[in-house]
């Protein structure tokens, strides 16, 4: 067990670790608290030559990307209000209804801002061993620690940055809610599926080790860990992790909260309400887990923090390979740290996030045709393969427009030697 984590299991929060004296992967030990066993463990997050500042404004930039949300949503509606003042008398008259739909929406943008609030209240503490109020004095709660944060930075944000709030929502209603039941029935149950089936056999599911990265808001994990494996979610996005933290260590019952995740969709509502549908979260106790479950999310980009050899049973990879800007550093990563005989079940597309049409970064966009050459190089058999599956990514069912992916499946063994 690691003494730098911290855990007591009278208090319904758990703290989070950071671990950044070496890259291993952080124990749980908060795994007896049947109530509450989830934990968000910071693993390694810190890596050699990443700039302690550079990390503590990050981390400070994101809080205000959430606080900002409620500010750049009035700003784009009162944008619109002034646009239709300027607009002939007789116009005005006709926009009566979209006048008050509008009202509702800063109604909605307020009432989300709520949410908010609950996701960053008590984030200065999300790290253990790192102190991330502004001026490295201890910070207890929403209290000044927070406003020093809020002051120091409140300049930094953006409109973009605040969009990104709007995706987390939606990756929310993804993971969380009713409405994304179809979504993970489609993404999640086939992987679900072929865990299930691959370690039937063994008799003691939490002997078997499920590596997640790029989980997301933790669901995929935390139904893995349901069903008795012993399972880590891996996330490098604050925005993620954040939100991750609030469900799984602080929502204690399922439909506790109402959010409004479409607000800030102005475009391709039938109905002015669809930009209002009121979504309840989350659709299960997060809490919900078998007596002594393994189950923990550690903060860290993927490729760096697992080092460690022939660690894992199985790694699963829902919507993430097309994050990498080079492939191969995945596929590699997840050869080195299966154990021979563990397999690696994946589902997606290959959007390539990095690729110049989305960004910035250096990128190689290789089809699935080479990347399965690659993948069989470095000694993977492919034991069950599909392309053409439909699936859907944080799709608003109300929209008029959809995107529906083709998405390649598979399951790879890494064969005993
Ligand atoms: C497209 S989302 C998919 C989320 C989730 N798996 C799902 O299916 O809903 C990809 C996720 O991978 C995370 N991610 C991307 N690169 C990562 C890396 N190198 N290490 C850890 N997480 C990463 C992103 O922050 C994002 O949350």
């Amino acid at each position: 067990m690691d003494p730098r984590l911290k855990s007591d299991v009278n208090h319904a929060n758990h703290s989070i670790a950071a671990k950044h004296t070496d890259e291993s992967v952080a124990e749980d030990n908060c795994h007896k608290n049947h109530k509450n066993l989830n934990k968000v463990s910071q693993v390694g997050r810190r890596v050699r030559g990443v700039d302690e500042q550079q990390e503590r404004q990050h981390f400070y930039h994101i809080v205000n990307c959430f606080r900002s949300y409620q500010i750049n949503g009035l700003s784009r509606v009162s944008k619109t209000y002034r646009y239709m003042d300027s607009l002939p008398e007789h116009h005005q008259k006709l926009l009566t209804n979209y006048r008050n739909h509008l009202q509702n929406v800063c109604e909605a943008i307020e009432h989300n801002y709520k949410i908010i609030e609950l996701i960053v209240e008590d984030i200065s503490n999300l790290f253990e061993n790192i102190d991330y109020t502004s001026d490295g004095q201890s910070c207890e709660g929403v209290g000044d620690g927070d406003q020093a944060l809020k002051s120091q930075f409140l300049k930094s944000y953006t409109s973009v940055d605040s969009d990104k709030v709007n995706s987390i929502f939606k990756q929310l209603v993804r993971e969380w809610t009713d409405q994304g039941f179809n979504e993970r029935k489609t993404c999640f149950e086939p992987i679900l599926t072929e865990i299930d089936t691959y370690f039937k056999d063994w008799k003691d599911k939490s002997a078997v080790h499920v590596l997640v990265p790029g989980a997301g808001l933790g669901r995929l994990p935390f139904e893995i860990a349901k069903r008795g494996f012993s399972c880590q979610g891996n996330e490098y996005s604050l925005f993620m992790l954040f939100t991750s933290n609030f469900i799984l260590n602080k929502c204690k019952d399922r439909y506790i909260h109402t959010f409004y995740p479409w607000a800030q969709h102005y475009t391709n509502n039938v109905r002015s309400a669809d930009q209002l549908t009121a979504v309840r979260f989350p659709d299960i106790n997060p809490g919900d887990l078998p007596t002594n479950s393994d189950f923990s999310m550690a903060a860290g980009n993927f490729i760096e923090i697992y080092t460690e050899v022939e660690a894992w049973e199985c790694v699963s990879t829902t919507f993430f390979i097309d994050t990498a800007p080079n492939v191969i550093d995945y596929i590699e990563t997840i050869w080195n740290i299966l154990k021979p005989g563990g397999i690696w079940v994946n589902i997606g597309p290959l959007l390539w996030h990095n690729s110049p049409e989305f960004s910035d970064n250096d990128s190689i966009e290789p089809s699935f045709e080479i990347i399965r050459e690659i993948i069989i190089s470095f000694g993977f058999e492919f034991i069950k393969e599909e392309t053409n599956v439909s699936s859907y990514y944080t799709q608003n069912p109300h929209s008029m427009l959809a995107y529906e992916y083709h998405s390649v499946f598979f399951v790879c063994k890494k064969p005993f030697l």
